[in-house]
């Protein structure tokens, strides 16, 4: 997100000149919306508003497999995943009846249900190397439990985070739109991404009070370019865990089930003391998850930690339903062919119309933006063309590729994005 208080598209003027994606059901919905919500703090980046002025439908009511239906009963062919969560397809028939038959029997319920005990099992065997998990409903909750665990752990307050890098909802996580106490950030160390000099130079420095480093697996603020962790800086987190006793977090929120198949740790060379999980895990179900090494079993049972909606048994069951489809179907694999085709034809159809667009980040879920293009003002307009035209994509948020985006689906996401890049030309 951008660091500054004001929000592209939000704050913006329109930069488009055709009339609104939205129909008049979805224009009555954004006019009652505006009198019952604090517009804003609600909206942020999860507002089709973020996208700019009349760019993407404002209000999505029914989903299956790739595509999704705007209020005003409009199909388009989705590249947002529901920002990330949709990694089978939206209402997986498999993961929808997992979750039915507990919903018969009970969602919420006193004490535990057995189906956490299958999950937290079942998420073990996913990713040899962790011996314990903790189940949560998001990731911010994956996010800010791991900072707690580590501070419990180390009797250290300090965190170093990356510059850009968002983890989540509260102060320490996100980045600054509000006027926060001081003491709030007071315990954040902020440095470069991908600067293994930056960080040896700090080991020095202030190493001793520091509990962990947390990263992303890749470097990816809204309307920039992303960047993956290089291997030589992925060492340097290691060498400061070495020098320092610090910690190391890995939040793969986003990125999780869409780098590697068991966490995209694997893919960095890294070796995360506490992975952090959200997103794709539940399909698309509120479900996330921190798991941890054997050391820090002990600083985990410190925290007093409870929710309310945590032991939902629901969420349970579909995250086990999408792990089994997930490894059964080799979804990695499907969804790293089909965005790599993606990038492909688009990237293809970009320069048969003139246009410097480029893919950063991983493909299955890269940032595309256009060359000198700071404010985006482009790249609404190509995500405003494409929508008239059927596809759905955000102007400044990653693109995600699922499994449901089949050979025909991706051949018909290409063809969109190509005439859509013609009216941009
Ligand atoms: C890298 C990263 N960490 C944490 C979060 C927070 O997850 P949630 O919105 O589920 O609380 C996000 C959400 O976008 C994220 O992208």
């Amino acid at each position: 997100m951008p660091t500054d208080s004001r929000l592209p598209g939000i704050d913006g003027a329109s930069n488009i000149s055709g009339p609104p994606i939205d129909g008049p059901i979805g224009q009555a919905l954004w006019a009652r919306a505006d009198a019952v919500l604090p517009g804003r703090a609600m909206f942020m980046t999860r507002s089709a508003r973020y996208a700019g002025p009349g760019v993407q439908p404002g209000f999505i009511d029914a989903a299956q497999g790739c595509r999704v239906r705007d209020a005003d009963g409009r199909w388009y062919l989705d590249l947002n995943c529901g920002n990330g969560p949709n990694l089978l397809g939206y209402r997986h028939p498999e993961v929808e009846a997992a979750a039915r038959r507990q919903a018969e029997q009970g969602d919420l319920m006193p004490y535990f249900p057995s189906a956490m005990v299958d999950f937290c099992e079942r998420l073990l065997r996913w990713s040899p190397g962790f011996d314990w998990t903790l189940p949560v409903k998001a990731g911010s909750d994956a996010t800010a439990l791991a900072m707690r665990i580590v501070r419990a752990a180390r009797n250290r307050d300090k965190l170093v985070l990356f510059r850009q890098a968002y983890h989540g909802n509260n102060a320490e996580q996100s980045l600054r739109h509000e006027r926060h106490p001081a003491a709030a950030l007071d315990n954040l160390y902020r440095l470069d991404w991908n600067d293994p000099a930056g960080l040896d130079a700090f080991t020095a420095e202030a190493a001793e009070q520091v509990a962990a480093i947390m990263l992303n697996p890749i470097d990816q603020p809204s309307g920039v370019p992303a960047s993956e962790a290089s291997a030589d800086f992925v060492t340097a987190v290691h060498r400061f865990r070495a020098r320092t006793g610090a910690l190391v977090i890995l939040d793969d929120v986003r990125s999780g089930f869409r780098l590697h198949p068991q966490g995209s740790h694997r893919a960095m060379g890294l070796d995360p003391d506490l992975l952090c999980l959200g997103k794709a895990l539940g399909n698309g179900h509120a479900v996330g998850a921190l798991l941890g090494k054997e050391p820090l079993r002990a600083a985990a049972s410190s925290i007093l930690y409870t929710s309310t909606y945590i032991y939902s048994a629901v969420c349970f069951r579909a995250a086990i339903a999408t792990l089994d489809v997930y490894e059964r179907d080799n979804a990695f694999a499907a969804i790293q062919r089909a965005a790599e085709r993606l990038r492909a034809g688009v990237l293809a159809a970009a320069g048969r119309h003139g246009l410097d667009l480029r893919f950063t980040g991983p493909a299955t879920h890269p940032n595309v933006l256009f060359a000198d293009d700071p404010g985006c003002a482009r790249g609404e307009r190509f995500a405003y063309e494409a929508a008239r035209r059927g596809l759905l994509f955000h102007p400044r948020l990653a693109w995600f590729v699922s499994a449901a985006h089949d050979d025909a689906a991706i051949d018909e996401a290409i063809a969109i994005a190509d005439a859509a890049l013609a009216a941009c030309a």
